[in-house]
């Protein structure tokens, strides 16, 4: 945990920050002026070449962020008519991540920064998905205040953190196995629906019911604050295993996924209210890719008005993986006089 000045966190509004990520399967570059205007917004993703294999091969995940990475970075440039001369800093995903899609991404980085006599800044990816709040699109409301809640919700991580300031947080819970995202990935490979699962459950269970299958809810009823999700998915493929999706009629997939969708929905909801009514917290920000998950983007809606909490959920393509929240929380580390030298390295599980 970091002490961060109130000073600190006012963005000077000129700052053009490139924000490069690569951590797992998508190659990204963003231009971020002022910690939140996009001005460049570049994501190619590898999901194609990884749904053939069911799920992200680390090596061909590498080998593809090596052909990709400089004409996504030169794409930005351009869509943002600026020239690399005109860049304050070089934000990059240090991790947490696969180490060889980590390493594309920062040498990169360095090179780049080293070559433009740019500042380079090395940016936890998971800081990246709570700064992704703090982005103006169409639609956005005023950012978020602090202290606020963050819930971050991804294939590799589900948890419940304080955020006092930018860099200032404190890990409420977190799950004991597998991520939120992980188990509808892996749900959604047993229903035969591809990788990524999550987006394809919820596509159907908008047209499901979701008391049609009855699933569990662990530690729904404990006064933790963490979350537990492979119950849910062994129960899942029990049921699976002696009723295949093979042999679903009409109408019974889309009530699985609805079934699936909300035994997940209910405990973050549930432990999203709990955390925040502990805390004394009135605002609550939902990042990492599941928050792209429109069952879950409409429960919070419905508790933030029951509650009475002011909700910050980004558009589900600053939720999954980009380079935009990277160039906005590179934006408030450079604020915060935080550099890094040529010696900067990758670390895979790097902790908030
Ligand atoms: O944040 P992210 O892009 O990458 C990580 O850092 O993990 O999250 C990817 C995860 C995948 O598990 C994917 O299935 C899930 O986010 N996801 C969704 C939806 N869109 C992406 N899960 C449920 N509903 C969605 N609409
Ligand atoms: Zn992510």
């Amino acid at each position: 945990m970091t002490d961060v000045t109130a000073a600190a966190q006012v963005v000077d509004d000129d700052l053009l920050v490139l924000g490069i990520e690569t951590s797992c399967d998508e190659t990204a570059a963003a231009i971020v002026e002022g910690g939140r205007r996009v001005r460049a917004d570049v994501v190619a993703s590898q999901i194609k070449t990884h749904a053939a294999y069911g799920g992200v091969v680390p090596e061909v995940a590498s080998r593809q962020h090596v052909a990709t990475i400089v004409p996504v970075i030169e794409r930005a440039i351009a869509e943002a008519k600026i020239a690399f001369s005109d860049l304050d800093a070089v934000a990059v995903t240090a991790g947490p991540g696969l180490v060889g899609a980590l390493l594309v991404g920062v040498e990169t980085a360095k090179a780049l920064a080293f070559a433009i006599g740019a500042p380079l800044v090395g940016v936890n990816h998971l800081a990246g998905h709570l700064a992704a709040a703090f982005l103006e699109h169409p639609t956005a409301a005023p950012p978020p205040s602090y202290p606020h809640l963050a819930l971050l919700v991804s294939g590799g991580h589900t948890a419940l953190i304080r955020v006092d300031a930018p860099g200032a947080t404190r890990l409420l819970g977190a799950t004991r196995d597998d991520a939120a995202g992980e188990a509808f990935d892996k749900v959604g490979k047993l229903l035969g629906l591809g990788y990524p699962g999550g987006v394809a459950i919820d596509k159907l269970a908008a047209t499901g019911d979701a008391r049609a299958v009855t699933l569990p809810r662990a530690l729904a009823g404990r006064d933790d604050l963490d979350f537990s999700f492979s119950g849910l998915k062994t129960a899942a493929a029990t049921l699976l295993a002696a009723r295949p999706p093979a042999a679903f009629v009409d109408g019974e997939l889309a009530n699985f996924c609805a079934s699936f969708q909300a035994a997940i929905v209910d405990v973050l909801v549930r432990k999203s209210r709990r955390a925040l009514a502990r805390e004394g917290l009135g605002a609550l920000v939902v990042c990492g890719g599941v928050a792209a998950n429109r069952g879950l983007r409409a429960a919070l809606a419905d508790a933030a008005k029951q509650d009475g909490f002011a909700l910050h959920i980004p558009p589900p393509k600053y939720c999954t993986d980009n380079a935009a929240m990277i160039a906005a929380a590179g934006t408030q580390l450079y604020q915060r006089g935080v550099r890094a030298g040529l010696d900067l390295t990758v670390d895979p599980g790097l902790p908030l």
